[in-house]
């Protein structure tokens, strides 16, 4: 069992947790993740490391309720309560290097995995320009730590509620417009914010690297659930990624495949929308 130290909320159904995992802690780098299972009934769902502490045993995840089994995360799961399994650290770690000069760009929830590997980067020697954005600034967070771990940090979002007005994808490509040199770029988010910062940079011939959430299941590429296509190429994203060249990368099939189990999505979020309120009206 994995004990939660801490859970925090940063933004509307979106929830910080820190959990009790020291062999994950000690061993997580940048651009990992974990597959977790509230209980013995529950599925397991991949979550990416956000950060890890070796010294206290630590790991955080931040975890957006999009479903049943995050849903039912942030409404019974507290601190002090405990988590079935909690694998990882899975999948291979971002390529860290002194590049030069990159831009991090992390739009939604994407923000979370982004802020790692951002500093990461930062701690290699590289000039980092960080892009963060969100539909509205209510669903912004970690501005904080991004401003520590940039020499410039963008905040967008949709409706222009905070920072600039648009998605994460136009200052990346007036930056580059601009004619400064960039040597690489991360960008992490909705496939379709992946694909069109992959757009913006092909032009420029600059990498770009993004981090495919496909739907997995075991994360140890034993049941091919998570398979993408990457110039011309199957690939399975919890081992051989879950970062891949953004040019080469087939979103298409991706977002084709992440709605493969819509239905069956909605009916488990409704049965267990129905399970809590006959709950409710239970003690009633
Ligand atoms: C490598 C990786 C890292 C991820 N990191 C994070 C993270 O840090 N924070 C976060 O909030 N979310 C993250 N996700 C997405 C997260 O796994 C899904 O939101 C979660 O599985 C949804 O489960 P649900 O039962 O709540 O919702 P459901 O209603 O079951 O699904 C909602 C949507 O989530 C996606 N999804 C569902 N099941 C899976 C699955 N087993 N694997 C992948 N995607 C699925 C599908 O697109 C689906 O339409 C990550 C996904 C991957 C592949
Ligand atoms: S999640 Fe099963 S092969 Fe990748």
């Amino acid at each position: 069992m994995y004990r939660i130290l801490n859970k925090r909320k940063l933004a509307p159904e979106v929830h910080e947790y820190v959990i009790e995992a020291p062999e994950i802690a000690r061993a997580a780098r940048p651009g990992q993740f974990v597959v977790l299972r509230l209980h013995e009934r529950g599925e397991r769902i991949p979550l990416t490391i956000a950060d890890a502490d070796p010294e206290t045993g630590g790991v955080t995840i931040v975890v957006q309720e999009v479903g049943k089994t995050t849903r039912e995360m942030g409404d019974k799961f507290g601190k002090g309560d405990c988590i079935l399994d909690f694998v990882g650290p899975l999948g291979k770690p971002s390529e860290i290097e002194n590049f030069g000069t990159v831009i991090c760009i992390g739009g939604g929830l994407g923000i979370a995995p982004v802020y790692p590997i951002t500093r990461a980067l930062k701690d290699a020697g590289n000039t980092v320009l960080g892009i963060i954005g969100a539909r509205t600034e209510d669903l912004l967070f970690y501005i904080d730590k991004m401003e520590k771990v940039c020499d410039e940090l963008i905040v967008t979002t949709d409706d222009g509620s905070a920072g600039r007005k648009g998605f994460t994808s136009d200052p990346l490509t007036e930056i580059l417009a601009a004619g400064r040199k960039v040597d690489r770029v991360v960008a992490i988010g909705p496939a379709v914010m992946m694909r069109a910062c992959a757009d913006a940079t092909r032009p420029f011939g600059v990498p770009t690297v993004v981090s495919l959430n496909s739907i997995m299941i075991d994360g140890t590429g034993m049941c091919g659930g998570c398979r993408v296509e990457v110039g011309g190429e199957t690939k399975f994203a919890c081992v051989d990624g879950p970062e891949f060249d953004g040019h080469k990368v087939n979103f298409d099939l991706l977002l084709s495949r992440q709605r493969f189990y819509v239905e069956e999505e909605r009916c488990a979020l409704e049965r267990y929308l129905k399970e809590q309120q006959g709950a409710v009206d239970g003690q009633a």
